[in-house]
């Protein structure tokens, strides 16, 4: 038997789980101290809450199967959608705006590369109920917020920023009907990682000849926002949006972290406004995060639509990034204390002792088969712990036990009672 997991997933032995309780810890943090409150969802959901019909790549790699009553259900390949759909369950009983986040485990079928795995863990921060940029800002500085705790600064990663007026402006203007404008956008996501003639084909199926793919081309090359203006005019959403939130990230001092770069326009069908996506600027690594706003995402469910907006922010790449840039912690095994009974005519008593120091607090692990002196101190190394707890028959006839502290070599006699 292949003792490998199934291609481009992980096992986490516990020196990998430290790892990613310390990245899970951060993304915590950052979430609470932005007062954002954590919920979660299946991860095998219906698989109608993915289909989508805008040619979007995370379709084609959906997990998807029929079930033992024949339901069509698929792993989820992201949270957005079962977050769309828990808001539409509570209805108006959600008081908004409503702030949340999640770390679920999300499966792509995609191909495996540095930083692409087909499973993998996303940080979500979604804010519902508030219409204005205000809510981008909020999840941009709380990007750059992590960043900044685990040691990143804006020289090592930005936030390029764009929104989807942009392209709408550009794509009105040569007649594109509204409802193609997502595939649209898919397709030009495409155009950004594909060379222009492979979807060809795709551009004439929705009435986009070469001319307008050259406009279209030209449009996403701006970088500055007075550019911008200049094309599509100082009151246009795209322009007075961008301008705000690039005020607001002034305010939040976050504003060196990011850049417009209107050639961001996301693959995901949903977005409707704001998009964003971190980069490493050594640009070796795809995308550290992504996301944007999708204020007509619950409408596609049947639902009223509320505006949204939020990022998915994937384990494997900022891994890989912290790596490259020797910013990954050093997390040895941590254990308060190993109780060693001498002989097994004690362990009655020792297993005492070490309820006792449970139920004190103290992460311990008791010994539980007969083992010799040096063994147990061995083991103390390996598991890290401060403290070795030595149980014998004259500790038990006094009612004490030997804590020997690992660190200074220090040791003296407890009584039970005071441990
Ligand atoms: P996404 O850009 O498809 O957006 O994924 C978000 C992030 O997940 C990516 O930037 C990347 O860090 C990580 N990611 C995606 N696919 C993989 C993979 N195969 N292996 C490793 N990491 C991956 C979304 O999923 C949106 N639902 C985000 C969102 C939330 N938008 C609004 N709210």
């Amino acid at each position: 038997m292949d003792l490998s997991p199934p291609r481009g997933t992980r096992d986490f032995f516990p020196e990998d789980l430290r790892l990613r309780a310390w990245l899970f810890a951060h993304f915590r943090a950052v979430a609470a101290s932005f007062g954002f409150e954590e919920y979660d969802a299946p991860v095998v959901e219906s698989e109608e809450l993915y289909i989508r019909k805008a040619g979007e790549e995370i379709t084609g790699q959906l997990y998807n199967f029929a079930d033992k009553s024949d339901r069509r259900l698929a792993l989820r390949p992201e949270m957005t959608p079962s977050l769309a759909r828990m808001v539409l369950k509570k209805g108006g009983s959600l008081s908004l705006p409503a702030r949340w986040f999640s770390i679920p485990q999300c499966w792509r079928y995609e191909r495996t590369t540095r930083g692409r795995k087909r499973e993998h863990y996303h940080w979500n921060m979604d804010v519902f109920g508030v219409a204005g940029v205000e809510a981008e800002a909020e999840l941009l500085a709380a990007v750059a917020a992590f960043f900044g705790r685990v040691g990143l600064g804006p020289t090592d990663i930005g936030i390029k920023v764009s929104s989807r007026h942009v392209l709408q402006g550009v794509v009105s203007g040569l007649g594109v009907p509204d409802e193609q404008f997502a595939s649209v956008c898919v397709l030009v996501d495409k155009l950004e990682k594909v060379p222009r003639d492979a979807i060809a084909d795709d551009m004439a199926a929705l009435g986009l000849d070469d001319a307008m793919v050259d406009a279209i081309l030209d449009a996403l090359s701006l970088r500055e926002l007075d550019g911008l203006a200049a094309v599509l005019g100082e009151e246009h959403r795209a322009v007075t949006d961008l301008r705000r939130l690039f005020d607001l990230a002034a305010a939040y001092g976050i504003a060196e972290w990011l850049v417009f770069d209107a050639s961001v326009v996301r693959g995901l069908a949903y977005y409707t406004g704001v998009v964003f996506e971190a980069f490493d600027r050594g640009a070796t690594l795809r995308a550290v995060c992504g996301g944007g706003r999708y204020d007509r995402l619950l409408s596609t469910f049947g639902g009223k639509d509320v505006p949204a907006c939020g990022f998915g922010f994937g384990d494997v790449v900022i891994i890989e990034l912290l790596k490259d840039k020797g910013l990954l912690p050093d997390l040895p095994p941590t254990l308060d204390a190993v109780v060693f009974p001498m002989r097994e005519d004690v362990r009655h008593y020792a297993t005492e002792v070490a309820a006792r120091l449970r139920r004190g607090g103290s992460s311990v692990d008791l010994l539980l088969d007969p083992k010799k002196m040096k063994w147990a101190f061995k083991h103390a190394a390996r598991r890290g712990a401060r403290k070795l707890v030595i149980v014998g028959p004259d500790d038990q006839a006094a009612g004490t036990v030997r804590i020997k502290d690992l660190d200074s070599g220090d040791q003296r006699d407890v009584p039970i009672t005071e441990l």
